[in-house]
């Protein structure tokens, strides 16, 4: 049975952990943290959930002690600072850099074979980081971001068009910024017909802007950054690893040569199964969508320039 390890028990990892219980696909959930008893509290909290949510995980919870993750078939990076009201994901980069350095080090050590998910933020610039330092195939480096963003797009779209969120088919590419992600909204669809033949172009370019600022508006509205979604998010991807569920997600891969770009981590449709990354799905882009991808590149390489500016990886 499996064994997921979730490093930063915030907001994020918890709910994570929360999620991944609740889908009852992994025998050992392991929480870890850097805070003096957060993971422990935590983890002892939904433990208490068990016999009335019936799952049977045991969830564990460590302060910074890695050797509790040793063969951990998924290792989860959610530690660093969230973003505040006002702030961009990508002005996080200079603190977090240097945490998932660290947590990607330690937990390597003692799960060599694991599949990493990277969450911290800014994610493609973190995704990039770990590819980097860790040195694994990129099949096992996996940014989560593109699934946050395409269900936000999903919700925005069902509030348009007053319909089920699970009756919309929308998908977000790009970088898993504000500026840098693409809502694909000429392949979005309502029952296999195109929204764009059921929304007025007002109301589909709102239903971008939305979906682009969706995580904006919660860290406004909450103060700190979102959870529930994201959480749920990353618990899917790991289903679907665990399981080899072979299902399709948008995720921030290494990319060396697919969609024309290379030296990046960005979202892609990809196919998770057991051994991560399965295969990275190359869609038909317009003119349009392939101009902004090319964009959302530049950009999230721009981010990843600091790396090296602040010597977090070598050239
Ligand atoms: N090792 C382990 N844990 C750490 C470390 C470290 N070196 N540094 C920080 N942490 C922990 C913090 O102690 C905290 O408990 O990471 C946790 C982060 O939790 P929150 O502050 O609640 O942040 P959260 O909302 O969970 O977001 C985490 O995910 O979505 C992104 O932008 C978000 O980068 C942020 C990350």
């Amino acid at each position: 049975m499996a064994k997921i390890s979730i490093i930063g028990s915030g907001n994020v990892g918890a709910t994570c952990a929360n999620a991944i219980a609740h889908m009852r696909f992994a025998s050992e959930i392991v929480l870890l943290d850097i805070k003096e008893g957060i993971s422990e509290g935590k983890a002892i909290d939904m433990m208490q959930t068990a016999k009335m949510y019936n799952f049977d995980s045991s969830i564990r919870g460590v302060t910074n002690d890695y050797s509790a993750t040793a063969g951990s078939d998924v290792v989860i990076v959610t530690s660093g600072i969230p973003r505040k009201p006002g702030m961009s994901r990508e002005e996080l980069v200079g603190v977090n850099a240097g945490i998932v350095h660290d947590v990607v080090s330690s937990a390597l050590e003692h799960s060599p074979d694991t599949i990493f998910i990277i969450i911290t933020n800014p994610m493609d610039t973190m995704a990039y980081l770990t590819y980097k330092v860790a040195g694994l195939p990129k099949n096992r480096v996996i940014g989560m971001g593109g699934q946050l963003d395409s269900s936000r797009f999903n919700y925005y779209l069902s509030q348009a068009l007053n319909c089920a969120p699970s009756d919309v088919e929308g998908i977000v590419l790009g970088g898993h910024g504000d500026t840098t992600m693409i809502p694909l909204i000429d392949k979005a669809t309502y029952k296999c017909q195109p929204v764009s033949s059921l929304l007025s172009k007002e109301v589909a370019d709102k239903v971008v802007a939305d979906t682009m600022t969706g995580g904006a508006t919660l860290t406004k509205l909450i103060g700190t950054s979102a959870w529930y979604a994201p959480g749920a998010a990353t618990a899917v991807m790991v289903k679907s690893i665990i399981l080899d569920e072979k299902k399709v997600f948008p995720c921030s891969v290494y990319l060396d040569g697919e969609y024309g770009h290379e030296d990046v981590c960005i979202g892609v449709p990809v196919i998770l199964g057991k051994n991560g990354c399965e295969k990275i799905i190359e869609m038909d882009l317009n003119e349009n969508e392939k101009e902004l991808f090319a964009k959302s590149v530049t950009a999230v390489k721009n981010v990843n320039k600091i790396l090296n500016e602040d010597k977090v990886i070598k050239d």
